[in-house]
């Protein structure tokens, strides 16, 4: 048994040895993203650094990251797929290509030193080329010389091997992957690959070469730089060297499993239903609990990250119905969560009360929209009766639109429509929901898409201006409100500055005014903003504000809006206003940003405010 402390241990060991820095998980909320709403790979905090910026840790990196992806949600509840994963990655930024990544990730995956994998039971695919990027011939023949045989290495099209960019825009290139031998027999056939075979083998590793950009008109433009991005599942990876056939077996998973086990009183292999179901609240909870924990306080809500934190909760309460869960129960299976990943995340134990507290709500809250949706659907019944009694027509089927509006008005979902159906002897008609709730859709996509627009400027002027103003603000919003305040997230288009931060209360005029009035003044004194690199603790000592949380960075960069030289204070005639830990980019005289207006101060959660801003 190989457990996943010892996998993330053994990974960064492996590449410390080969001179890597280890840095810390960025969180799962991307700052200054808004095309994407949650981290979804290991090299997406490092956007600006395989453009070029220079990172302050060096030229080779690694970390274990924290990401979700939430496109394949209706496909949890198989023996491998989650929303919450863990993915190990090691980074060259313009340093080592193609020969030595390959060669580490083959000896990593191979020598008895590391993971021991039979060679055997390996396969690779590489690119296959196509009108923007030519046939990867020379992976293939690392490949080779490290002893992988031909008719194991699979040429695939983009579809498979080419990864990125993480957002609209940004690096991409074509990638090499890994998979390990899944088959009912002990050794793979010799016809078999991932190109012939797919199901049967796993990808547990992926190494990009990050050499183009995809810009905004959608053209591949060769990067100045040659870089490696790596992604190695942590679940997956640790399915493979225990021999599991189950993903819900490993240690980050199997305790949740557990819980509810004891929670409902059911049993995990009991039958497949009552096993998918467990499936989907444990990982429900966990991307639920890893989310909320993630110290940009995101509660659940009707938008963005806080409405899949809503859908998580809701479709794990759901579920906990099919194991006879009346009573909430979510915020039991979150303590686990929390106590599996306190080492390794110790924001998630911060966080406690915070994500204790608002999944317990948010469970009250929906088992009174399931308690109104009996009701409403109790008056269709009574309905139902009374046109029998009148007519002596028999009504056996809730329309599409009845089924629509319980869940538009009562948020219930189909599947819980159709379950009390079932128990009241009822059909109901899913393709008129389907067709009303195609229609409401089209209206919601309008709006995403105007979103989407803002976010293409993502790098951006007027994107980079919102960021120098971002930091103005937090420095202002620390002398007006207090040093309580502390950002909890921030969110950047080219139209505007989104900007969460702990207060306990609602801002008065007076305090908008003076926060308007200091920006304002810091934007006419025309700074210069500059930036160095130090360590963390000197970072301390020289008072500069940010996330401190990353145990691992020795260096990080220090922006400073004013006099480098200088302590930072927010007053008129200072000589430095902001010192903040950041990656940058930012303007470089804040006498370009414009003029700074406040347009909305509202709450977000108990304890967070966010303040929207425009420049003029
Ligand atoms: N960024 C690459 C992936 O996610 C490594 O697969």
């Amino acid at each position: 048994m190989i457990t996943s402390h010892e996998l993330r241990q053994k990974y960064l060991d492996f590449f410390k040895s080969k001179n890597h820095a280890i840095i810390a998980s960025a969180p799962l909320i991307p700052e200054n993203d808004p095309t994407v709403l949650f981290t979804t790979a290991g090299m997406h905090p490092l956007v600006p650094y395989l453009m070029g910026e220079t990172h302050p840790e060096g030229k080779r990196l690694a970390n274990v990251q924290k990401c979700i992806r939430t496109q394949d949600i209706d496909e949890v509840g198989d023996n491998r797929h989650d929303t919450f994963f863990e993915m190990m990655g090691n980074w060259s930024l313009g340093d080592y290509f193609k020969q030595e990544a390959i060669e580490w990730s083959w000896e990593f995956l191979t020598s008895e030193m590391w993971l021991g994998l039979d060679k055997r039971k390996l396969a690779v695919s590489v690119f296959l080329g196509d009108e923007n990027a030519p046939k990867d011939e020379q992976s293939a023949k690392i490949w080779e010389n490290l002893g992988v045989p031909m008719h194991k290495i699979a040429f695939l099209s983009r579809v498979n091997n080419w990864w990125g960019p993480a957002g609209q825009t940004g690096p991409c290139g074509p990638d090499t992957e890994m998979f390990f031998w899944m088959g009912k027999s002990e050794f793979p056939p010799e016809s078999s690959n991932p190109a012939t075979d797919e199901d049967n083998w796993l990808e547990i590793w992926n190494d990009v070469f990050m050499q183009y950009n995809k810009n905004a008109e959608g053209k591949y433009v060769p990067l100045t730089q040659k870089n490696v991005d790596t992604g190695m599942g942590l679940e997956r990876t640790l399915v493979v060297l225990n021999g599991f056939s189950d993903v819900f077996q490993i240690d980050t998973f199997w305790p949740i499993i557990q819980k509810i086990e004891s929670i409902s009183g059911r049993e995990y292999i009991e039958s497949p239903e009552i096993t998918k179901s467990m499936r989907i609240i444990a990982d429900h909870i966990r991307t639920a609990t890893m989310i909320m924990g993630d110290d940009r306080g995101v509660a659940p809500s009707n938008v963005d990250q806080g409405y899949i934190v809503r859908r998580l909760i809701r479709r794990a309460v759901r579920h906990g119905r099919n194991l006879g869960l009346k009573e909430n129960f979510c915020s039991q299976i979150a303590e686990v969560v929390i106590k599996i990943f306190t080492d390794v995340y110790p924001e998630v134990n911060r966080n406690r009360e915070f994500v204790l507290n608002e999944i317990a709500q948010e469970e009250s809250k929906f088992r009174n929209t399931i308690e109104s949706g009996l009701k409403e659907l109790e008056k269709l019944l009574d309905g139902f009766r009374i046109a029998l009694e009148k007519t002596g027509k028999v009504v056996s089927e809730i329309s599409g639109k009845q089924a629509f509006r319980l869940f538009e008005s009562y948020g219930f979902p189909l599947e819980m429509t159709l379950e009390l159906a079932n128990e009241n002897g009822l059909k109901v008609d899913v393709n008129g929901f389907e067709t009303a709730f195609k229609a409401h859709q089209e209206l919601s996509r309008a709006g995403a898409e105007q979103k989407f627009a803002g976010g293409l400027a993502d790098h951006s002027e007027m994107s980079t201006k919102y960021h120098t103003a971002t930091h103005l603000l937090h420095a202002v919003l620390r002398e007006v409100l207090g040093k309580h305040v502390e950002q909890k997230g921030s969110n950047i288009t080219a139209e505007r500055l989104r900007f969460d931060f702990s207060h306990p209360e609602k801002l008065t005029d007076e305090q908008k005014k003076r926060v308007e009035e200091l920006l304002n003044y810091a934007i006419s004194h025309d700074y210069n903003v500059s930036f160095a690199e130090m360590s963390v603790e000197e970072a301390g000592k020289k008072g500069a504000i940010g996330l401190f949380g990353d145990k691992y960075e020795a260096k990080v960069k220090v922006y400073t809006i004013g006099d480098p030289g200088e302590p930072a204070h927010v007053h008129e005639n200072s000589l430095t206003f902001s010192r903040e830990i950041c990656g940058g980019p930012h303007v470089e005289h804040t006498g370009t940003l414009g003029k700074f207006k406040i347009t909305k101060e509202e709450a977000v959660s108990a304890g967070v405010r966010r303040i929207k801003a425009i420049l003029e």
